[in-house]
């Protein structure tokens, strides 16, 4: 049987993908120390997610490790070597980032280089997925020219009317210590890639979601806004107008790419991996998006400031994916998505 090793097992990527493998036949080894809920406190708390995996997947094991822990790495992907690695794990705040920068970059930037270390003395062979993010284009997508609509932010560039490329510049701009410590690691992965030939890609990601993202208001937008919503909470909007564009994507479209990048890999490539356009939204839309299944307004305040080096406007240009992977496309819309959230936060509030 087939071995795959996935970082952050139980967290929204790494528990998709664990499953989404597991239904290919594949043996799945999950690494997961919980650090989320050091991260965010008990509402970041993934373990419920990592019982839900035991429970449900025969070929799954849990791994209680730290990514940062080096020796323990190098070991375990000795002794497995699996036939790919998929590194979801990662301190993932943008905002956190600042109170903890050691935290932040031991387990952002070595973490993965611990991996694709012993990933070059262990597999050298299996495909390397790094979950990288769109904050190592920093705050330079706010440069682009946009114009005000009723309810949200636009480019007004033609250049980007399909969204942000590879091609965008990550350098000279204002990334948060997050961003920082993520572009290091996405350098690195390349890195393995073009140096030593390894199959390696980054998926520099717009806003991942779905059921199974444990949000808070740190990290997981759409998810966090659905809890404020169903709980009655107020949400804060941090300027902008409320009218900010994040592109969504279901943690299973992201699966499925990973897993077509697995069977078909190439080295050292790079994807901007979102929802694009189709699957983009404001603030002020998610609101009245949420509302059609949940049936309640959303409480919210505005605080006039925004938080340090956020995207105006952001959605990806899906071409270069498309291109290389043609079978690959969005299969969940986001009123789907919106859908499935808002039923996942219903059964766990309610247990
Ligand atoms: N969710 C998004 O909107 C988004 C957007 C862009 C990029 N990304 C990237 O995608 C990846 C996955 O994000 P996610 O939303 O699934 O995050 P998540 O927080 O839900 O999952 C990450 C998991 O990694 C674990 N983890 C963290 N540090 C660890 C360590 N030192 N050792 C072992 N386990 C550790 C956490 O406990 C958690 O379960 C991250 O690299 C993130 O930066 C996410």
């Amino acid at each position: 049987m087939k071995t795959v090793l996935i970082t952050g097992s139980s967290g929204l990527i790494g528990s998709e993908v664990a499953s989404y493998f597991h239904g290919r036949g594949f043996a799945i080894h999950g690494i997961d120390n919980n650090q989320r809920a050091v991260f965010f406190g008990a509402q970041g708390d993934t373990r419920w997610s990592q019982q839900r995996l035991e429970k449900t997947l025969k070929n799954f094991q849990h791994h209680e490790l730290d990514i940062r822990d080096r020796k323990k790495v190098l070991d375990l992907v000795k002794e497995l070597r699996p036939s790919g690695i998929i590194h979801t794990a990662a301190q993932p705040s943008h905002d956190r980032a600042a109170d903890i920068p050691f935290d932040d970059f031991d387990t952002n930037a070595v973490g993965t280089l611990n991996l694709i270390e012993a990933a070059r003395q262990g597999c050298p062979e299996a495909p390397f997925i790094h979950m990288s993010t769109n904050k190592v284009y920093g705050d330079r997508p706010n440069t682009i020219l946009l114009k005000e609509l009723e309810s949200r932010w636009d480019y007004a560039d033609p250049a980007y009317a399909n969204g942000i490329p590879e091609t965008f510049s990550i350098d000279q701009s204002k990334h948060s210590l997050f961003g920082a410590s993520k572009v290091a690691s996405d350098i690195m992965v390349q890195e393995y890639g073009r140096y030593f030939n390894m199959p390696t890609c980054c998926l520099r990601g717009g806003c991942l979601t779905g059921p199974n993202h444990t949000g808070v208001e740190l990290h997981g937008f759409l998810s966090y806004l659905v809890k404020c919503n169903l709980e009655g909470r107020e949400y804060r909007i941090f300027g902008y107008k409320g009218k900010q564009v994040r592109d969504n994507i279901h943690s299973e479209d992201v699966a499925r790419f990973i897993h077509a990048f697995f069977l078909n890999p190439r080295s050292g490539e790079v994807y901007n991996l979102g929802g694009g356009k189709q699957n983009s939204c404001s603030i002020l839309e998610a609101f009245a998006l949420v509302k059609e299944f949940s049936g309640r307004d959303q409480v919210y305040t505005y605080v006039d400031e925004n938080r340090i080096g956020d995207h105006i406007c952001y959605y990806s240009d899906l071409s270069k994916m498309k291109g290389h992977y043609p079978g690959w496309d969005i299969t969940k819309s986001l009123k789907q998505t919106i859908e499935e959230i808002v039923l996942s936060w219903r059964n766990r509030i309610r247990n």
